[in-house]
């Protein structure tokens, strides 16, 4: 079930940021094939963002996600809890992540909420929990 963007406690500067750096994220897509273009920014608790968009190849199924990247360049860099996830498509309304970057997200993020935005710069919020309600595990 979807939030409205004034129950966030996510506060407007930070939402502004955010959205500064998903539409400069949007300059590198790389996205030959589908012609669709994904980005992702995301906000950790340490306060920094790291953004990501799509990567795709020729070999279709080495395509990562916008979602992934910017998961990855957090990790690298040692971030460890992550508050929210802003996705945006200019080419697919309020996007959400696929179910592989949802299952990558369970592992890395399992509070973590995500937001996405349609053409309007209107947000919604979904907690990664209402989106995969059993993300595969064997540690459990
Ligand atoms: N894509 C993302 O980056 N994130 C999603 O949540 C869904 C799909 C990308 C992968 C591919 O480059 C293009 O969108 C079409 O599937």
């Amino acid at each position: 079930m979807a939030k409205t963007s004034s129950k966030t406690a996510v506060n407007k500067k930070i939402s502004k940021e955010l959205l500064r750096r998903i539409k400069k994220s949007l300059k590198h897509v790389y996205a030959p094939y589908s012609g669709i273009s994904v980005s992702a920014a995301l906000y950790c608790s340490s306060g920094t963002i790291y953004t990501g968009c799509n990567v795709e190849n020729s070999s279709y199924s080495l395509t990562m996600c916008a979602e992934r990247v910017a998961l990855y360049k957090a990790l690298s860099e040692g971030e460890k809890d992550f508050l929210l996830l802003l996705i945006y498509s200019p080419d697919v309304d309020s996007i959400l992540p696929c179910g592989a970057c949802l299952q990558v997200y369970s592992e890395h993020a399992p509070d973590i909420v995500i937001a996405t935005m349609n053409a309007k710069d209107e947000f919604r919020f979904y907690p990664i929990k209402t989106l995969l309600t059993q993300p595969f595990s064997f540690m459990k």
